[in-house]
């Protein structure tokens, strides 16, 4: 079959379509061009506020005429969605074939053989510990010297607006010897980046190791010069994940560590576990720790019940930290939270105008951030080709800004210098300078 495998969400859902496309692969399998010569569409889905899971419906209403041009089309609705849902799936779209949850990806193949005797409508969503026990070398990455490794899934927090933990259940950690042989593996591939992906991944732990015993292990790899991980909760950013990040060279200077909101009320409303004060002493340990971090938060705006000044504080947090990025979200009430039972009483044009107060801030904070680097010289690890197109590669710093630059595909993979020549808020542009040091 020819399959396509279509993605919303986190890095571990794009992480997981690589592993459900090499699951296909391993079957004999091969990916399509385009939706049309496909025979097999997977949706990986999202469910973390419901205009992502509204976009899978109205994504599946799409397909309405491709099926009935080609009934044998197979469609298998997978990710949080599919967790979520599960039966009503079926119910509320009758193009479905299979409903395959986050922690179930290994039956994938006998779901598939089930669907094409045309027994039944399958569906697994089974807590099972499929995405950590997978081999990581089996996933069909794209082109890059950047590889993700999934080390832990699930989270066992209960922040009240939050889905994942229904749709990505308990946590369960991938042992660090099998992290360790993969990251090896990932190198001798050709791999230079290492990306630890987990959604509460500072919360690693095997045996005695954590994720700072974690980061020193993978340092020791030759040829993964970069190692990055995400997301980190501000609770468990020990002291010594800090000091890992500060003594392994090969760990980025690049944090990303959600906030939420920076009122206390909201954020015991939250039950985020953390003030605004422990939360700015992380980040001010961070910043000792590593001089040039580059930093980047999750807000979420318009909790229920959040007043004006409780918004305030929250824009004075933002002018405080001045963060590289800030990745901001209007609230969006999930079934089965506990946040639901509030309500939803910030109304919608509000939410919606301090969303925009918050981004016009946040853009002023990076442009000036950014316009302070033109004229040096950044260290880029060549990714891919930019979204502007044409001849413009594009490189990621430590600190993970993006830069983007006139270049041919024979850098790709490469270390090199940029000399930075303009800046906006969300990339650089530069001159690539130098040859990569080894
Ligand atoms: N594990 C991470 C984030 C997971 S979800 C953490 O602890 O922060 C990614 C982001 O989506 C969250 O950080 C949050 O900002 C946002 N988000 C989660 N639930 C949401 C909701 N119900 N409405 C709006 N944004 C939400
Ligand atoms: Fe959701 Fe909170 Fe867990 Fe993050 S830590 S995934 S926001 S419950
Ligand atoms: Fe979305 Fe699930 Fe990730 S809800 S953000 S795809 S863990």
């Amino acid at each position: 079959m020819r399959y396509l495998i279509q993605t919303w969400g986190c890095q571990m859902n794009t992480h997981d379509s690589e592993k459900l496309a090499g699951i296909l692969e391993a079957l004999g399998h091969r990916s399509a061009d385009d939706i049309r010569s496909a025979d097999l569409l997977l949706l990986n889905t999202c469910s973390i506020r419901e205009k992502a899971e509204e976009k899978v419906f109205s994504h599946l209403g799409s397909l309405r005429p491709l099926k009935d041009l080609r009934p044998d089309l197979i469609i298998g609705l997978c990710g949080c969605v599919a967790q979520q849902k599960g039966e009503e799936v079926f119910r509320r779209s009758k193009l479905v074939d299979f409903v395959l949850g986050p922690r179930a990806i290994a039956s994938l193949p006998s779901i598939l053989e089930e669907v094409r005797s045309r027994r039944s409508r399958p569906m697994d969503r089974e807590k099972r510990d499929d995405s950590i026990r997978y081999d990581a070398l089996r996933a069909q990455r794209g082109p890059g010297p950047r590889a993700f490794i999934t080390v832990m899934e699930g989270c066992n927090k209960t922040c009240t607006y939050c889905i994942v933990p229904t749709t990505r259940g308990r946590e369960v950690s991938k042992p660090a010897e099998i992290v360790l042989r993969e990251a090896v593996a990932l190198s001798r591939a050709g791999y230079r980046e290492v990306e630890l992906l987990g959604q509460n991944v500072n919360a690693y732990r095997d045996g005695a190791i954590h994720l700072d015993g974690l980061l020193r292990r993978l340092q020791e790899v030759d040829g993964i010069r970069r190692l990055r991980f995400t997301t980190s909760h501000p609770t468990h950013l020990s002291e010594e994940i800090i000091l890992a990040m500060r003594e392994c060279p090969s760990v980025c200077n690049a944090l990303h560590l959600p906030a939420q909101s920076g009122s206390d009320s909201v954020l015991e409303r939250m039950r985020r576990g953390y003030t605004r004060r422990r939360y700015l002493d992380r980040i001010e340990r961070l910043r000792r720790a590593v001089p040039d971090i580059g930093l980047s938060t999750d807000i979420i705006v318009g909790y229920p019940g959040e007043t004006r000044s409780e918004f305030d504080d929250t824009l004075l947090l933002l002018r405080q930290v001045e963060f590289d990025q800030v990745y901001s979200f209007v609230y969006s009430p999930r079934p089965g939270t506990d946040a639901v039972l509030e309500g939803d009483a910030v109304k919608r044009e509000e939410k919606e105008c301090r969303l925009h107060e918050l981004q016009s801030l946040q853009q002023e904070i990076q442009r000036r951030r950014n316009q302070a680097l033109v004229g040096s010289m950044v260290e880029v690890l060549v990714d891919g080709f930019s979204r502007m197109g044409g001849s413009i590669l594009k490189g990621r710093t430590t600190s993970n800004r993006v830069v983007n630059f006139p270049g041919t595909a024979s850098r790709m993979g490469q270390f090199g210098s940029v000399q930075v020549k303009a800046a906006g808020p969300n990339s650089l542009e530069g001159r690539w300078i130098e040859a990569p040091r080894s």
